[in-house]
């Protein structure tokens, strides 16, 4: 099966967020490096996956492989989103921070895609990822700052995203920011540039 770009932006503004916008200049830049890749885009605000269901909980025990899955109405979405994050060579995750941590869609896309016994497993030293490893970019956007000396509030979206996405085998993650995009034209002239710059200096992904 070809392999993707997989695309999961996850702002309420869909395309005309910061979050997005950024991500669009990122996935033009990967396309022209891989442009036998096609490019998948899920927009989360658009058709948010489903809050996981008592069905789920107790199918996600039961009904572990694949296969088993794809016969369970309550795994389908879960095996839906999972198979197209296997078949991804790239995968690209644009979101807000909200209330310091993931938006609500993100986690429900979360919850989707870490399933017992098909994208980790359980071991006596932990939980082991099943999923194979690829470059991942995340662009942040966020009103306030969440890094270096003007940090005024906690961050509990990058430190969860890695414990997140490490947890079913993704370890390869590539932050790009976007902060203080509330204080006023010129912070937002400044994030953009810096992130621009960011990708710019991006090594190509071959
Ligand atoms: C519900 C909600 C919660 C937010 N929580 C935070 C927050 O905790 N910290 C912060 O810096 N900005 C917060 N913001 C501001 C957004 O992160 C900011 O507007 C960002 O630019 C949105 O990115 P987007 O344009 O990609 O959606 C919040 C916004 C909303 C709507």
């Amino acid at each position: 099966m070809t392999k993707t770009i997989l695309r999961i932006d996850c702002s309420p503004k869909a395309s005309a967020a910061h979050s997005s916008r950024l991500a669009d200049e990122l996935t033009e830049k990967l396309r022209l490096e891989q442009p036998d890749m096609p490019v998948v885009h899920r927009i989360l605000a658009e058709r948010p996956p489903a809050f996981v269901d008592s069905g789920f909980a107790l199918a996600m025990m039961t009904h572990q492989s694949a296969e088993a899955a794809a016969e369970h109405q309550a795994l389908q979405t879960s095996e839906v989103l999972i198979r197209e994050l296997e078949n991804a060579a790239v995968l690209v995750l644009s979101t807000p921070m909200h209330n310091f941590t993931v938006p609500a869609v993100l986690k429900a896309w979360i919850d989707q895609i870490v399933r017992f016994g098909r994208s980790f497993q359980s071991t006596p030293d932990g939980k082991v990822g099943l999923l194979a490893d690829r470059p991942t970019y995340i662009v942040i956007a966020s009103g306030g700052y969440f890094t270096g000396e003007r940090a005024r509030q906690p961050n509990h979206l990058t430190p969860y995203l890695r414990d997140i996405l490490r947890t079913i085998g993704i370890t390869d993650l590539h932050f790009i920011l976007l902060e203080g995009l509330a204080r006023g034209d010129l912070a937002v002239e400044e994030a953009r540039r810096l992130a621009q710059d960011q990708i710019r200096a991006m090594p190509a992904q071959h």
